[in-house]
């Protein structure tokens, strides 16, 4: 027999002292039979909650108390009490006695059939939000809506807070977690490496009988803006915008340099031209490095095959530039839209290509 739990169930607190007790006894009764432990993640909730949860882990040593001072958030709490425990399977419930501990046996029956996540949900077959005020429902579906669109998942309840995991799955993705607000859930699918196969239980979802919600307006803001960010990522990388940015900056380098060697310093066109040309893609570089991928810049010795590779897409970049702008102009558009169409083919080409080659950026899309 394994010495520690095969299952942890991770229940974040706050001001939480009289469910505590009625959810031990419900996870007693539901987990017969199974080698589990609770782990309480209390942020020193002011009626005392931890003391409680200790009092009950003296006569069970199943019931743990994490006691975190100073800090607050229920995603960070999960996360935190994730850690504490080597139970290779995780469960996260919320302490109001409001999600049903009797599907976690069920929950624990998908996982083995080859789930990475299994989610509690009120609204999959059998699911409810039974009394649940109209207000709240409304703006949970909305919210579920708003997040199938930015996220592009199948989930029923993404804002469920009640589910189970494989160990792994969370290892795999803790270090990407945003960590912030409420939900921990719809940030493990948006930050994990790869899809995760997952299935769903229905339950209804209960009423709270003691103590009050933590929802407030405050979390909904922060589940906008974490949403609202996901979506700018994703439609206009903020990287297509800085390195527009730079590029209008190398082109006023290059005039800058064309312009004083050609006028002032007296030198043929062509010289000054190819003068200002390197010029404006070296610059281009190294802003590039520093602004547009200032989370990601290139060091030392890396620099030079970086400068390198940067080179050789821009020219080529170039030469695409050119190439089309001759074929619209050869079929019978104005000089100046054959110009334009040239630049812009160019510019999508430079910045694609300098991104995976020189800035080797292949997960743009994994991290959100
Ligand atoms: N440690 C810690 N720190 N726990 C917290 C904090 C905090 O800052 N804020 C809330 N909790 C705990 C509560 O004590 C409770 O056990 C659980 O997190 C959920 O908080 P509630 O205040 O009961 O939230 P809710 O019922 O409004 O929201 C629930 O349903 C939502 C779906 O509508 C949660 O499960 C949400 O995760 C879920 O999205
Ligand atoms: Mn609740």
């Amino acid at each position: 027999m394994s010495v520690t739990a095969n299952l942890a169930v991770i229940v974040p607190t706050y001001n939480e002292r009289d469910n505590v007790g009625p959810l031990v006894e419900r996870l007693t009764a539901t987990l017969h039979g199974i080698s589990w432990e609770v782990v309480f993640v209390d942020d020193d909730s002011p009626d005392g909650t931890a003391d409680i949860v200790r009092e009950l882990g003296r006569s069970d040593p199943r019931v743990r108390c994490l006691q975190r001072i100073g800090r607050r958030g229920l995603a960070s709490a999960c996360v935190e009490g994730a850690l504490a425990t080597a139970a290779p399977v995780l469960a996260v419930m919320d302490a109001d006695l409001q999600h049903d501990e009797g599907i976690l046996p069920e929950m624990l029956q998908r996982l083995t059939e080859g789930n990475d996540i299994v989610v509690g949900s009120r609204f999959a077959a059998d699911g409810s939000v039974g009394a649940f005020s109209r207000n709240r429902t409304a703006i949970t579906r909305m919210g579920t809506r708003l997040s199938r669109m930015v996220l592009g998942h199948a989930l029923s309840d993404p804002m469920s807070g009640f589910f189970l995991m494989r160990r792994d799955v969370f290892e795999q993705t803790v270090r990407r977690l945003s960590g912030r607000g409420f939900k921990i859930l719809l940030d493990i699918f948006a930050s994990s490496p790869r899809p995760l196969a997952f299935a769903e239980v229905g339950y209804h979802f209960r009423l709270r009988q003691a103590g009050e919600s933590k929802l407030s307006t405050q979390v909904m803001l922060d589940y906008l803006i974490l949403l609202a960010e996901k979506l700018v990522d994703r439609c206009l990388p903020i990287r297509m915008v800085l390195y527009g940015l730079v590029g209008m900056i190398g082109l006023a380098i290059h005039l800058a340099v064309l312009g004083s060697l050609f006028k002032f310093a007296g030198l043929p066109f062509a010289w000054s031209q190819g003068v200002a040309i390197v010029t404006a893609m070296t610059s281009n570089f190294f802003l590039n490095n520093r602004i547009t991928y200032r989370d990601r810049p290139l060091r030392g010795w890396q620099l030079l095959p970086g400068l390198m590779s940067f080179y050789a897409a821009c020219a080529l970049g170039g030469g695409i530039n050119y190439a089309v702008a001759d074929m619209v102009r050869g079929v019978g558009a104005s000089w100046w839209f054959a110009g334009l169409s040239g630049a812009v083919v160019g510019a999508v080409w430079n910045f694609t290509v300098t991104g995976l080659l020189t800035w080797n950026e292949r997960r743009r899309f994994a991290r959100v």
